[in-house]
């Protein structure tokens, strides 16, 4: 992959600038300090990240050549910003609905908005926001993707089982076709994330509806409860052991054994 390549393949997609780096701290990063100046769209791509970070102030491993690393620059419109949590959502359906489109396997979500294939994450997002006074001003959406098998970090160094999408995915087409895909389907979903069909298209690809599940809730909590779906606010709603059922607006889920 290189600038000209991107350009390439992403041609004729609304994308007003494209800025490749063989190796950057974080395109998350790189996009927040671009935000105030930068159209909408703006599109950030490494090979590389040298302080690639998850969620929930995790570590994302980024390897050279075998993952996808980008972050899309959003100026959400003070409508959308009602629905920022759906913003991470859309980048999960896009992931998944660009695997979909590669081949038959059957990308999950595990909410909020991981990307699961075989049960295991092959992808994550991280949306995060800067405001101008306490407006929005605009949002980093960042995608992380372990495309090969370089990619996929060592059992002990991630919280939840990994994999990724070759493995699931033989056909799949090159980096820059993937992406290309995956903006498609964002740029299609984006507009609709403020309607019913949005939500039910997220959650017919929801990971663990109907088990046990816990969810780990800062500062360190763990919820036990059958998992029920998403609520209209996109917060998790679980049936608890007392038979209460309740939504969670942040957290971490992982399957309960046993
Ligand atoms: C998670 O699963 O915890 C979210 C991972 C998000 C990683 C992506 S890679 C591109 C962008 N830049 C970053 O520093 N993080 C996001």
């Amino acid at each position: 992959m290189n600038e000209q390549s991107l350009k390439n393949a992403l041609e004729g997609l609304p994308v007003p600038e494209v800025i490749y780096f063989e190796e950057t701290d974080s395109t998350n990063e790189r996009a927040l300090n671009l935000a105030g100046t930068a159209e909408e769209f703006t599109l950030l791509v490494a090979d590389r990240q040298t302080a690639g970070r998850g969620r929930m102030g995790r570590r994302w491993v980024t390897t050279p050549d075998s993952s996808l690393a980008f972050t899309l620059i959003l100026h959400p419109t003070s409508t959308e910003q009602q629905f920022m949590g759906f913003f991470s959502f859309l980048g999960g359906l896009a992931v998944c609905l660009a695997i979909e489109e590669a081949c038959d396997a059957k990308p999950q979500v595990k909410w909020p908005n991981d990307v699961l294939l075989g049960g295991r994450k092959t992808a994550g997002i991280l949306a995060e926001s800067q405001f101008q006074g306490d407006m929005l001003a605009s949002t980093a959406l960042g995608i992380g993707i372990n495309l090969q098998k370089g990619a996929v970090p060592p059992p002990e160094e991630v919280m939840f089982p990994a994999t990724c999408v070759s493995d699931h995915c033989p056909g799949l087409a090159n980096r820059e076709h993937f992406l290309a895909s995956i903006l498609r389907h964002l740029i299609v979903w984006r507009p609709k994330v403020m309607e019913r069909a949005f939500l039910d298209t997220y959650q017919s690809r929801l990971a663990f509806v109907g088990e046990k599940v816990l969810l780990a809730q800062p500062p360190g909590e763990d919820i036990q409860g059958i998992m029920m779906g998403v609520d209209m606010l996109g917060h998790l709603v679980l049936e608890l052991e007392d038979g209460e059922v309740k939504a969670f607006p942040v957290g971490d889920v992982k399957l309960r054994l046993g």
